[in-house]
């Protein structure tokens, strides 16, 4: 497409739209203009001339002279289908739209191998941090050994409203939403819908993994309590909701979506508000932190900017670690040492734990710490339950190889007390 003029089909004109449209106005020396915006709603205001919008899509699907669709819809179902036909129409296609990527991955693939049409959506997780152009290009070789990321702006935003400023979770996620962060259903933020979408595509682009959502284990925010934060501050920790991806020993990925305990002096520690972060731990060059903007109209603009921007090279994901590496495989054969808070104890099975290092049985809210196999936690619901509350501890996973002397320890300090009266 070098070379090429830009001519842009943009689809949605919400939040993430109506920035795009801004920020290519601020940005002329790209050469790149919207010919024209569909919309649903034909009778909203909208600051941008009239003759831009129209409610029919052929107008961009079938117009020869748009080489590049950009599309923000909300719908995901109207969003691939959108795509799909942009694709077999020989257009270029920019997206950011998460759901609808981690729900038609295997077909968005096949589609992009079948018309050999770049496919790019770096806009779609953690808005503006360039990470899936990273995973794809800079860790092409690189051994990761693991990933940990809060991919989430709205959840985050909500536990640092309320866990630093005492607002509550329905004040915060308003405001969530009023500042544009949230998904217009919410509850695909708070329930980790939103963080599990697009932990998908990242793991196909980190590990050449391409699950479907039954496969990761992920909760929200929704569970975690005042109390739970309090037990955070005494241990010297605050809660995130994180994704991670680790590698084990035996070479399998272990991955997974869900609130942790993250010492302070980790760099997850310090993203607070909408930001998001990530941390990745290769062979080589050991740590490195990405930090930035992970929702809100701009920061989520500039990345679909930098996409339209990489359609003048014709850049294109080339999905190295499925196609060229040997992909990974997921496992859930491994540990992982929780934090569970419960008011009832016949709402924890206590049994299931290969040990526990802490009860603290007598106050109105209980809570326990222990080691649990993480396929028990897979095939169960009672963590998700009767107002229980699941977080992982910090460094979280014990490999299975490990147990046994994790365990001989544990019983070594006598720590597996049943005081549960
Ligand atoms: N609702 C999303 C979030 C928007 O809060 O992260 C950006 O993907």
């Amino acid at each position: 497409m070098q070379h090429k003029k830009l001519t842009i089909g943009l689809f949605g004109f919400g939040v993430v739209g109506e920035g795009v449209y801004k920020v290519l106005q601020q940005t002329p020396s790209l050469q790149a203009t919207i010919k024209k915006v569909c919309i649903r709603n034909p009778n909203k205001i909208r600051n941008a001339p009239d003759e831009l919008f129209t409610t029919d899509k052929e107008l961009l699907l079938e117009d020869p002279s748009i080489n590049i669709i950009v599309e923000v819809i909300n719908d995901a179902d109207a969003a691939y289908k959108i795509v799909r036909t942009a694709l077999l129409n020989g257009k270029a296609v920019v997206s950011a739209n998460k759901k609808m990527i981690a729900e038609h991955l295997p077909a968005l693939l096949s589609l992009q191998e079948a018309t050999e049409l770049p496919f790019l959506y770096e806009a779609a997780a953690c808005a503006s941090i360039p990470v899936i152009r990273n995973l794809e290009e800079y860790y092409d070789n690189d051994l990761l050994r693991s990933i940990r990321a809060i991919v989430n702006g709205s959840t985050n935003f909500i536990l640092t409203k309320i866990f630093e400023e005492r607002l509550s979770f329905k004040d915060a996620l308003l405001q969530a939403q009023q500042l544009g962060f949230a998904e217009s259903d919410p509850t695909l933020d708070i329930d980790g819908f939103d963080a599990v979408n697009k932990w998908i595509f990242l793991l196909t682009h980190a590990y050449g993994i391409i699950p479907n959502q039954a496969d990761l284990v992920f909760s929200g925010i929704t569970k975690i309590t005042l109390h739970d934060s309090h037990v955070a501050t005494q241990k010297g920790y605050t809660i995130k909701l994180v994704a991670q991806a680790s590698k084990l020993s035996n070479g399998k990925v272990a991955a997974f979506v869900l609130p942790q305990f993250i010492k302070m002096d980790d760099p997850l520690a310090f993203i607070k508000n909408e930001y998001n972060g990530v941390v990745i731990e290769s062979a080589f060059a050991d740590k490195q932190f990405f930090y930035g903007k992970g929702a809100g109209s701009f920061p989520t603009a500039s990345a679909v900017l930098s996409d339209i921007s990489a359609l003048r090279y014709d850049y294109r994901y080339e999905y190295k670690k499925l196609y060229h590496h040997q992909p990974n495989e997921l496992t859930n054969d491994f540990y992982v040492r929780s934090y569970i808070s419960f008011d009832e104890w016949g709402d924890v099975p206590h049994d299931e734990f290969e040990s526990i290092d802490e009860w603290h049985a007598n106050e109105e809210r209980k809570y326990l710490v222990g080691i649990i196999h993480f396929k028990k936690l897979q095939e169960a619901t009672w963590w998700k339950e009767n107002n229980v509350s699941l977080i992982l501890m910090p460094e979280p996973l014990i490999e299975s190889m490990e147990i046994s002397r994790i365990k001989k320890r544990s019983l070594q300090l006598g720590t597996k007390h049943m005081q549960t009266s």
